[in-house]
């Protein structure tokens, strides 16, 4: 259980990543295909049919071009044997008879190292402590009638009910205390993940009363937080869990766990606003549909979702306050719009819901409600000729447009980015490089066409064309930015390699990287040296959505950045120094250490 010895030294954990034979170690678990110079199979951590999962034995290096699963021999046995990195590595030393050796730790250290270890643990145990007691609240408290016809005249059936781990919170105002017979510490705890509330005068009340009990779960299935709805009319209709250490809003979805439960392969999911939404579509059979938690969509939402499947489908009420959070949804996903992705819209009519029209209609209605559903282009383009106050066929209506949909289609990137352009020159009747030139993009096409304006040979003012897209290397700075000190794990000259880069984001990085290590890894240097570099959009890109402050969870995050950075750099064969895979894996060691 806690790890009472000192952390293991990174010389041995390269040691034994050399040593090991990760082609050896995934065969083991996954029958694997060799294919030329590496290896396939049908990934281990999605479902799917094909084989897109990858393992080079020459890079000691496992990659998923389904799912993005990626790593090394550690990582591997963390993911697919659910082993912490000790563990891993423990385990992995033991197949090749080493033994693992520890760094002494003063007697401070260690106990501040176990003390935060077991927290982070802890709070996972008890929100699974709750979630059960809740449970057993909705089947054997005395007033548990009220909650459970509740449920059945939502129509919902106790298999969905456990599917969901539904639960009730009885009235009162100590009852979690008394039912899990709480000592000062699990108190504590209990304030921590939002579940009890401490009042001034230091006593506690159960935050959640009177309440149908939804748990929200992470990717792993872990119990994060709890939604919570009343019986009656009260007010809020729903309580959701404050943030805490182990809940980010932003990255939640509910849901989407239970979904990927049923080991089914989906080609879209839907978005919907509700948990009853959610529940009341399963009762139905529909088991991909997820809610955000009475937040608007983020960025970090859609990247979640885009990691599972190709086509996401947002669900609104017709009403002005879905067609306003469509279009937020709208702005949020354009600049991810590539390759086999797509992006839906299915407005319902007003004073409608996901769960009173699949009751109403039924599934087989629903679907092809989703199946109908605008698609991106159609949505932008019929709301922005919704929007004009003169008729498309007269020059004002088609200057107009050609004003509102200028934002959105800077947004755009690539091919999508041209092909809305395209659609733009039908509208108005302008050819495309009339447009772009108008608007201030280049997709492509003007390049091709000789302007007669080109002919003139006036100095062009270089355009910098922003990427809007959060890359890889901007992801990384916007966790530096809030570990500054983890750029301490890149190598010497790494960050001169990448300012000499011909790519603004891999400068970006590079720049964060050499201002955090000359400056004692102040926030501030890196911040300061993006604002005076005149890189304030990729900073204001960066800043755009705010990462959890939560240890475990940046670590997760940087640890897969790196993994996926190191990919890039081995294919751009960037900088003279030849950072490879194996040294940015050094880097991910490194860190992981920490
Ligand atoms: P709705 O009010 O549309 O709820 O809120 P609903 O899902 O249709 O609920 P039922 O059918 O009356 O049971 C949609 C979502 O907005 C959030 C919740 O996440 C809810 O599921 N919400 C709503 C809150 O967080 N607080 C509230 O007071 C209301
Ligand atoms: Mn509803």
């Amino acid at each position: 259980m806690v790890n009472q010895t000192g952390s293991i030294p990174r010389s041995f954990i390269e040691n034994l990543l050399a040593r090991a034979d990760l082609v050896q170690v995934i065969n083991q678990r996954v029958p694997l295909k060799k294919a030329g110079a590496t290896y396939k199979a049908c990934c281990p951590f999605h479902d799917e049919k094909t084989p897109s999962f990858n393992v080079n034995p020459q890079k000691q290096f496992y990659h998923c071009f389904g799912c993005g699963a990626s790593g090394d021999a550690i990582k591997f046995l963390m993911e697919y044997d659910g082993l912490s990195f000790v563990e891993a590595v423990e385990s992995l030393a033991a197949q090749y008879g080493m033994e693992v050796p520890r760094e002494k730790l003063s007697p401070k250290q260690q106990a501040q190292q176990q003390a935060k270890q077991e927290k982070q643990r802890d709070l996972y145990d008890v929100m699974h402590l709750v979630a059960k007691f809740y449970r057993h609240q909705l089947r054997d408290h005395p007033q548990s009638e009220q909650a459970k016809a509740y449920l059945k005249h939502r129509g919902l059936s106790p298999e969905i009910a456990k599917t969901y781990v539904i639960g009730f919170a009885p009235a009162g105002w100590d009852t979690l205390v008394k039912g899990l017979q709480a000592d000062a510490q699990l108190q504590q705890q209990l304030v921590d993940t939002g579940m009890l509330i401490r009042k001034d005068d230091g006593k506690l009340y159960d935050r959640f009363r009177q309440r149908i009990m939804f748990p929200i779960r992470d990717g792993r299935g872990r119990v994060v937080a709890f939604g919570g709805r009343v019986l009656g009319d009260d007010q809020p209709k729903y309580l959701n869990s404050p943030e805490t250490p182990i809940f980010h809003k932003s990255y939640a979805l509910y849901g989407l766990y239970e979904m990927r439960q049923t080991r089914e392969k989906f080609d879209h999911i839907l978005v919907v606003e509700g948990y009853m939404d959610v529940v009341a579509l399963a009762q139905f059979g529909l088991r991909n549909a997820v809610a955000t938690l009475g937040t608007a969509t983020t960025i970090d939402h859609l990247h979640m979702l885009f990691r599972q499947v190709n086509e996401i489908v947002f669900c609104f009420d017709g009403d002005q306050a879905g067609t306003k959070a469509a279009w937020k949804a709208l702005e949020l996903a354009l600049p991810l719009m590539e390759k086999e992705r797509s992006v839906r819209f299915l407005f319902l009519p007003q004073g409608e819901d996901p769960d009173s029209m699949v009751r109403k209609e039924g599934l087989q209605n629903f679907q092809t409600r989703i199946r109908n559903a605008l698609t991106l282009s159609d949505f932008l383009f019929q709301g922005l000729q919704g929007r004009l106050s003169f008729p498309l066929s007269s020059i004002e209506g088609r200057q107009q447009l050609v004003s509102f949909a200028q934002s959105f289609i800077q947004q755009a990137q690539g091919l999508y980015q041209y092909l809305l352009v395209e659609r733009l020159s039908e509208l108005v009747g302008l050819p495309a490089w009339r447009l772009e030139k108008q608007m201030n993009v280049h997709s492509g096409f003007a390049a091709f066409k000789k302007t007669p304006q080109n002919t003139s040979n006036a100095p062009q003012k270089a355009d910098i064309k922003i990427n809007r897209v959060v890359t890889l290397p901007l992801k990384l700075v916007r966790i530096l930015l809030k570990r500054p000190s983890w750029a301490e794990f890149f190598p010497e000259n790494f960050a001169q390699d990448l300012l000499k880069s011909q790519q603004r984001d891999y400068q970006v990085l590079g720049g964060a990287i050499a201002a955090l290590s000359g400056h004692g890894f102040l926030h501030e240097a890196a911040v300061q040296w993006l604002q005076q570099k005149g890189f304030t959009a990729e900073l204001q890109l960066i800043q755009q959505s705010e990462l959890p402050d939560d240890d475990a969870f940046l670590k997760a995050e940087f640890d897969v950045a790196i993994v996926a950075l190191a990919a890039a750099l081995d294919e751009a064969k960037l900088g003279q120094a030849g950072w490879n895979l194996t040294e940015m894996i050094r880097l991910q060691v490194l860190a992981r250490e920490k």
